[in-house]
């Protein structure tokens, strides 16, 4: 009986906990984030990034890489006024909102672009993007997901990710994102913003 009462009060305070956290990430995003990502992290234009249904976890290191420097941009100093529990939980209530794609145009572009996203280019040495992004673009704990996000986003980061710091990992984009042309870049983000 007792270790029933017990386990019950550790579930509601669970609960508890997950409803404060969850409150304080909505009230931080409709004080500050909600402006330029929206309310629901569909994004109010295409010049930010769409966070609905990004990985929480990668979303949670993004802002501590801003709030640290290690990734620079207009959010360094939105981020160095959010605590780690509160990167968390933004991560979290991101993440749970529903997906958006935009309308594909354009199809025998948009089939280059899905071409390279699934086969890379093995004249030119590109990794199969789907190789780590997986097969819908989806994203996982460590990667972030990229399918129906903005053309404009997805371009802009293609092309800076050279010359932006980021964390460890932008190595591996940095490699990749150098072979791509272009018209390759234009291609892909094209194909993965309609998927
Ligand atoms: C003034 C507009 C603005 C506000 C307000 C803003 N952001 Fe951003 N955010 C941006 C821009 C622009 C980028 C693209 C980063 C870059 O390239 O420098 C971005 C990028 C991000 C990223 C990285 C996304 C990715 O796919 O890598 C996350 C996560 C993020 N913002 C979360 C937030 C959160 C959470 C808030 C509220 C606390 C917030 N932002 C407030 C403009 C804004
Ligand atoms: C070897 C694994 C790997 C391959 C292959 C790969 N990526 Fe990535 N990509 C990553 C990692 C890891 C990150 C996250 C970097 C970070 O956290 O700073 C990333 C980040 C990105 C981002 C930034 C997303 C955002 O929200 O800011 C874009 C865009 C992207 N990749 C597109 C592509 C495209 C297009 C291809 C194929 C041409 C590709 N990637 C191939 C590992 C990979």
């Amino acid at each position: 009986m007792l270790r029933r009462v017990m386990l019950l009060l550790v579930m509601v305070s669970a609960i508890q906990v997950q409803a404060a956290d969850e409150e304080r990430a909505v009230a931080i995003v409709n004080s500050v984030c909600k402006v330029c990502h929206g309310a629901d992290g569909e994004s109010s234009s295409a010049i930010y990034p769409r966070l609905a249904g990004q990985s929480a976890v990668y979303i949670s290191r993004q802002l501590e890489d801003f709030k640290s420097g290690r990734r620079k941009g207009t959010m360094n100093d939105i981020a160095a006024n959010l605590e780690p529990d509160e990167m968390v939980a933004l991560g979290k209530y991101c993440s749970s909102k529903p997906t958006k794609s935009h309308r594909a145009l354009d199809p025998d572009f948009t089939a280059v672009g899905k071409y390279i996203y699934h086969n890379g280019n093995q004249w030119s040495g590109v990794a199969a993007c789907a190789s780590c992004h997986g097969e819908e673009g989806a994203g996982t704990d460590e990667l972030p997901r990229i399918a129906g996000q903005h053309m404009r986003y997805l371009v802009s980061q293609l092309r800076e990710f050279n010359e932006r710091e980021r964390t460890d990992e932008n190595a591996i984009m940095s490699s990749i994102a150098t072979k791509l042309t272009p018209m390759e870049i234009e291609a892909v983000a094209r194909y993965l913003s309609g998927i």
